[in-house]
């Protein structure tokens, strides 16, 4: 495992960290077992167990930050990553959980979550937090989403608050614009951000590069393409419509894009060959030799994708090898993806 030290932190960090999306909504994504087409308790239990071996697979990886939220499943994924951790020892262990989004089926066109700054909602959101994750103690609080309703004064007010008080180490935005970011730094420390980036999604590019030079690091998210980046998607696939993914990564799975990918899975499939490594560990080190890249967070269900992501940096990618990847994502045009672009609307 390779360590980055991130500077307004303070902090050493694994280059990859585990990703706990899926680990909270085990059923939309396909990870537990059916059995004749249902989903059973039995097979709810097994995703969950294996839920939790992934995560400690990753932490005995080397692996020392694990990225969770409220809305991941709602509670569902902070209180399985604080049943993992228990036999871990807590100070060798950094969480980064989130706030800001709130269940709220009075705006079902947000898909029922509505953005929550306010003191009173971030107050609320760590008690929750703390008990789902049974510590005293969060590493990064990052606010999942602006809020377009409450001043960022108040929220960061909040944040401030619970630092000095030791309930949080750290502070972070994700999801937010440079403008956005600047303003919360005029009342509190920033010392992450949280944006996505992937070999495919390179918008937020320019952000992490202005970020690094505040001494801001970057988490980024997507790594994987949501799977498609590890090599395993090799036809469209057709997402249940229960899958929160259908519309969050929308923009990479269509017929248009997916085609290139296909294009660039083939220069990986080389590189992949000639290391004789999977190829989500051709993604992951391409992605890690990044400089504004703080630490890539990997969605893993499983101990073997765990275990085989935390192998990605025993090899290191030659130059030609970089160079064959760059060449094949300017000449499809791929990078370019606007990931997020239905939240500017
Ligand atoms: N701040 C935000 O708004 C935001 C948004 C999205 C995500 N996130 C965070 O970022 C994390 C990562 O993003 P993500 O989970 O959406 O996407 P991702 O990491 O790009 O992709 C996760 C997918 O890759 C698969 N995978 C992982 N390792 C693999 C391997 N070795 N071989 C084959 N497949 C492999 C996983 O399958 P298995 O599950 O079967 O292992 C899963 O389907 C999330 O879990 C979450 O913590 C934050």
């Amino acid at each position: 495992m390779r360590y980055k030290h991130f500077t307004n932190a303070n902090e050493d960090v694994s280059l990859i960290s585990i990703g706990t999306w899926g680990t909270g909504e085990l059923e939309s994504f396909g990870l537990v077992e059916k059995e004749n087409g249902k989903v059973t308790t039995k097979g709810i239990m097994k995703a969950r167990e294996r839920a939790v071996e992934a995560i400690q697979a990753g932490l005995q990886g080397g692996i020392n930050l694990i990225d969770t939220a409220p809305c991941y499943g709602w509670g569902a994924s902070e209180r399985i990553v604080g049943e993992a951790i228990q036999d871990f020892d807590r100070d060798k262990i950094m969480i980064s959980t989130k706030f800001s989004l709130v269940p709220d089926m009075a705006r079902p066109e947000r898909g029922g979550a509505s953005s929550g700054g306010s003191y009173k909602n971030v107050m609320r959101e760590v008690s929750a937090s703390l008990r789902l994750l049974r510590t005293n103690y969060i590493d990064f609080y990052i606010m999942h989403y602006p809020d377009p309703y409450t001043d960022v004064a108040e929220t960061m007010s909040a944040l401030n608050v619970l630092k000095k008080r030791g309930v949080i180490r750290h502070i972070g935005l994700s999801n937010h614009s440079k403008e956005q970011i600047e303003r919360a730094m005029e009342w509190a420390q920033i010392d992450i951000i949280q944006p996505p980036f992937s070999m495919v999604d390179r918008e937020m590019e320019d952000l992490m590069r202005w970020a690094k030079s505040q001494g801001i690091d970057s988490l980024t998210y997507g790594t994987l393409g949501a799977g498609l980046l590890s090599g395993k998607v090799r036809e469209m696939p057709v997402f249940d419509p229960q899958d929160v993914r259908r519309g969050f990564y929308r923009n990479l799975y269509n017929e248009e894009n997916f085609a290139k990918f296909l294009k660039l899975l083939e220069v990986m499939d080389n590189i992949a060959a000639a290391h004789n490594c999977p190829v989500g560990q051709v993604a992951i080190n391409w992605t890690g030799e990044q400089d504004y890249v703080g630490t890539e967070l990997i969605g893993m269900g499983s101990p073997e994708h765990a275990r085989e992501n935390c192998k990605a940096f025993d090899w290191t990618m030659s130059e030609e090898e970089k160079a064959a990847i760059d060449r094949v994502l300017h000449e499809m045009g791929i990078g370019d993806i606007e990931l997020l672009d239905w939240m500017k609307r």
